[in-house]
């Protein structure tokens, strides 16, 4: 069964509700490049928080770094970015668009949507041209070809460099990974679907160092490893597949997507790449740079350059995915108007709790602040008074708070407090003094 297209109304309360905004908006926008607001900003850092947890700090086999943005050109040459990072490109004469020429059938002839880009008569599609993805910049203040460098397309690179320094300054054996997230930059021709594909995304990325001959074991490993994170994070199983690839990038030599459906005409589509990149890399930096970059086997007393299992996790499309996955509208048992929940994980979940005053009188708010003030040092907690308590739990429904709090009259006389449930609506009541504890057991850390 097809999901629903949630789109559009994903992009207007992400606005709405300070989870993702246009960038430079008040200047008509910057193409395809987004920024978190307050609410985002959370709601990624949970996941960029729980993939690291994962990778780095559950396992004594996988370090962690944060290279550099700019990396020295010739590390492009290398990596085989600069011949082959590109796409084929057409124009149109007749309507100024530009599209892929290798994905056509997946465009629309902006003059006339229901054919593709070459279909209508007035369609004028030049010869399509090698297109590459990098931005390009200058290092110094020099705009000369000696000084160009580049956004790194990827973070993987940041890694291979590193190889041999963290492997010996951690003295890690072979099998082990290195991990990092960060900022990579692609000049893609066609972006688009909100944040789906944008110019300026975040990867998670880690590259697993393994022995030639067993890349193949290490290989399932990951995939199935990945697979159940993507259903930790509470994306329902069957919006979730692998996908083999049909063509293998340049470097790879098995590689599988974990797509994700994002419902409506997107559908399915790839938000995670696990690759087995051989020892190309590796073998290609070293030809580069003229620095041997062998792992020595003491015990075995040989020397080889490893191979790469490499998981590829867009810290965007995940963010997107989850916000697609949580999107639903239901009606509410004995009242007239309907809500709409982000049933988000609480572990990812921007505000974990809500604490209202029932009203402004009788000490509420007073008591209500206190409890605020105390659960905030344990979880991000937002506090509300204003408006009616049915108000404030459909505002907190909206952004996917999964706990509210309420402080009323029988609160300042016995000193407990109700806790309704985002997802059945059901409200306890307990002592203020245990509502930390009720949520430390449903919030994971
Ligand atoms: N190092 C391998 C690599 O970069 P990739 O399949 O090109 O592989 C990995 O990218 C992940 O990065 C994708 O699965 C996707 O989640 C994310 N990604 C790639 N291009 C993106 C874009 N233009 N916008 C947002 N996310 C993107």
């Amino acid at each position: 069964m097809s999901q629903p297209d949630v789109m559009d109304k994903l992009v207007s309360l992400c606005k709405r509700r300070g989870f993702i905004f246009q960038s430079s908006e008040i200047y008509g926008g910057t193409g395809s490049v987004w920024d978190y607001g307050p609410l985002g900003v959370e709601l990624k850092k949970n996941l960029k928080d729980l993939w690291w947890r994962a990778m780095v700090r559950m396992r004594d086999d996988i370090e962690g770094i944060d290279a550099a943005i700019l990396m020295h050109p010739r590390v492009w040459e290398a990596s085989g970015h600069v011949a082959g990072f590109v796409d084929p490109l057409v124009d149109c004469k007749a309507c100024k668009g530009r599209f892929r020429a290798d994905k056509l059938e997946d465009a629309q002839c902006p003059q006339k949507p229901s054919k593709h880009p070459g279909e209508h008569t007035a369609c004028q599609l030049t010869e399509a041209r090698q297109f590459n993805l990098m931005f390009k910049t200058y290092m110094g203040p020099l705009e000369e070809t000696a000084s160009v460098v580049y956004l790194r397309p990827e973070t993987a690179q940041g890694i291979f460099v590193n190889f041999l320094n963290v492997q010996q300054s951690t003295r890690q054996k072979v099998p082990f990974g290195i991990a990092q997230i960060g900022k990579a930059f692609r000049n893609e021709i066609t972006p688009g679907n909100f944040t789906f594909r944008t110019r300026e995304f975040e990867q998670m990325e880690m590259q697993f160092f393994v022995e030639p001959g067993t890349d193949e074991e290490h290989f399932e490993y990951w995939k199935d490893a990945r697979m159940k994170w993507h259903h930790s994070l509470g994306l329902s199983p069957d919006r979730l597949r692998y996908k083999a690839h049909e063509q293998l990038a340049h470097y790879a030599r098995a590689a599988f997507d974990i797509e994700f459906d994002f419902g409506g005409t997107l559908g399915f589509q790839e938000i995670e790449g696990i690759h087995n990149r051989t020892d190309f890399d590796l073998g290609r930096h070293q030809e580069y740079s003229g620095k041997k970059l062998e792992y020595f086997d003491q015990p075995a007393n040989k020397r080889y350059v490893p191979y790469v299992i490499e998981t590829s996790v867009g810290a965007d499309r995940v963010t997107l995915a989850a916000l697609v996955n949580a999107y639903r509208e239901e009606e509410v048992p004995g009242e007239s108007e309907g809500r709409v929940v982000l049933g988000l994980h609480p572990s990812l979940a921007p505000i974990k709790a809500a604490v209202f005053a029932l009203t402004k009188k009788e000490g509420m708010p007073e008591m209500a602040h206190r409890i605020a003030g105390e659960l905030r040092r344990h979880f991000p907690v937002d506090y509300d008074e204003t408006g009616s308590i049915g108000k404030r739990y459909r505002r907190q429904d909206e952004v996917g708070t999964p706990f509210c709090i309420t402080v009323d009259g029988e609160s300042v006389k016995d000193g407990t407090v109700t806790v309704r449930d985002r997802d059945t609506l059901a409200q306890d009541r307990i002592s203020a003094d245990a509502v930390r504890a009720y949520l430390s057991e449903r919030v994971p850390g």
